[in-house]
């Protein structure tokens, strides 16, 4: 039979393949509580404005209230025929309070109607993530705390390169996610514009309040043109692109945990709560949350891609191509928000090994470059004569099987005989970190200073 919303013009009804091509309401009723606010702002302003009676606008009101009680209780008869959210509330609304309900999509459309949906769950989905990396970003600050000065190695190239603090390497993730947090806040003053009242593209002739459905959705404005309005979905773009680039760096963590937590480095401790056993090595303890929150940026960042695709040929203003916007968003959303979840579970939980990293922080010739500066204030050295001389030592050390602080002095002197006995006081790994005083380096007193003003924005 013909569709009861825009049937007028059709013969036959459509071919079952045809409704389920065409069919989103298996994903968008999602959405349906934002459909309901926007409907019921909509339903207010046609009262206010006298475009339609009072009684009626409180009769949709009142309608839509009682659809989504029902909505919520899970006992809403979703119906495919009825294509998407939008239809399956109106058509609901006519069987529960008759007549009037056809008068609420008067100086609108499904276009502009979707388009303020959409906005509405990713403007919540912002907060929400905005919401999730500040609790990280206090996980990661408690950790900074515990072990300001701890001494761990600082890599390049997964290299020891120089001995740093365990805090200095926490805030490190502080820093990342403050940028994601700005970026999310960033985004979400510019997608709060509203975009109902742009109606099917062009605007209305009836005499719409844009600016009181606007105020009432909670947004900053209407939205200036309406063409733009209903083929817009940068918001979601931007949401995407936030989101891709706050899970890569909670992948770069995820990455970490996983190296860290390995027998060989024994660098953190997991906790049971965030881990899994294997079912044939009795003795596995397997950081599994961390592997899972390391792929997640995949399928997050793909939707991104697959959303640019789907919009980078559409002329303006909709076509029915924009449909396939929001499962790419859902399944970014839902993911990142566990991916943030499972990590402040797992930073909160962890353990840090402070002899373990303390050890590690020793070996590889982790304070040659200590030893190369020194060579310059104390013998007045250039700086790459130094570099040269610190590799010799490195190789007669390496060769003798022991660290920079085990050769004698005879040794070095054997290298250069300018070196004197003070050189040792810079080859300790306390001394080392404790000397990288620079503003944002690794001391324990500038790591502390940086804890004290992230607490101060975080409280
Ligand atoms: N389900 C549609 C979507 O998600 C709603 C808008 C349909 N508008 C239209 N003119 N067919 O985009």
């Amino acid at each position: 039979s013909q569709n009861q919303m825009w049937g007028g013009r059709f013969a036959a009804g459509p071919d079952a393949i045809m409704e389920a091509i065409n069919a989103s309401i298996g994903f968008d009723q999602r959405m349906a509580a934002q459909d309901i606010q926007g409907s019921r702002a909509h339903a207010a302003m046609l009262g206010a404005a006298g475009i339609i009676s009072n009684s009626d606008s409180e009769a949709i009101r009142e309608g839509l209230h009682t659809v989504l009680s029902e909505i919520k209780s899970g006992n809403f008869p979703f119906r495919v025929d009825l294509e998407d959210i939008h239809m399956n509330v109106e058509q609901r609304l006519k069987e529960v309070i008759g007549a009037p309900a056809g008068r609420l999509h008067t100086g609108r459309s499904r276009n502009d109607q979707v388009a303020t949906d959409f906005r509405l769950w990713v403007r919540d989905q912002t907060d929400a993530a905005i919401e999730g990396i500040e609790a990280l970003m206090k996980a990661f600050l408690q950790q900074a705390k515990a072990g300001a000065d701890w001494v761990m190695p600082g890599f390049t190239h997964l290299q020891t390169a120089q001995p740093v603090t365990w805090g200095h390497h926490m805030m490190a993730y502080v820093e990342m996610l403050a940028r994601d947090k700005s970026r999310f806040e960033d985004a979400r003053r510019r997608m709060n514009e509203s975009p109902l009242g742009a109606a099917a593209l062009a605007g209305t002739s009836f005499p719409i309040d844009r600016d009181m459905t606007a105020a009432a959705l909670g947004f900053d404005r209407p939205a200036a043109n309406s063409l733009d309005a209903v083929s817009d979905r940068d918001f979601a773009l931007e949401y995407l692109s936030c989101a891709s680039i706050c899970a890569m760096h909670l992948s770069r963590f995820a990455e970490e945990l996983v190296i860290w937590s390995s027998a060989q480095f024994r660098f953190v401790t997991l906790s049971d709560r965030f881990s899994t056993g294997s079912s044939i090595m009795p003795q596995k303890k397997n950081p599994d949350a961390a592997e899972l929150i390391r792929a997640k940026i995949g399928r997050i960042f793909g939707a991104n891609v697959a959303l640019m695709m789907v919009m980078k040929g559409l002329p303006l203003t909709y076509s029915k191509d924009m449909q396939e916007d929001k499962e790419q968003v859902f399944d970014a959303a839902d993911n990142l928000m566990l991916a943030l979840a499972a990590m402040s579970g797992m930073v909160g939980d962890m353990t840090a090994n402070q002899e373990s990293l303390k050890t590690a922080a020793a070996s590889g010739f982790s304070t040659a470059t200590d030893l190369a500066d020194w060579l310059v204030r104390a013998l007045g050295m250039p700086f790459r004569d130094a570099h040269h001389v610190t590799g010799s030592l490195v190789a007669m050390a390496e060769e003798q099987g022991c660290d920079l602080p085990d050769l004698t002095l005879a040794q070095m002197q054997s290298v250069h005989p300018q070196i004197t006995s003070n050189v040792f006081e810079v080859l300790g790994v306390e001394n080392s970190v404790a000397s990288r005083l620079s503003y944002g380096g690794t001391a324990p007193a500038q790591v502390r200073s940086q804890i004290a003003r992230w607490e101060a924005i975080l409280s």
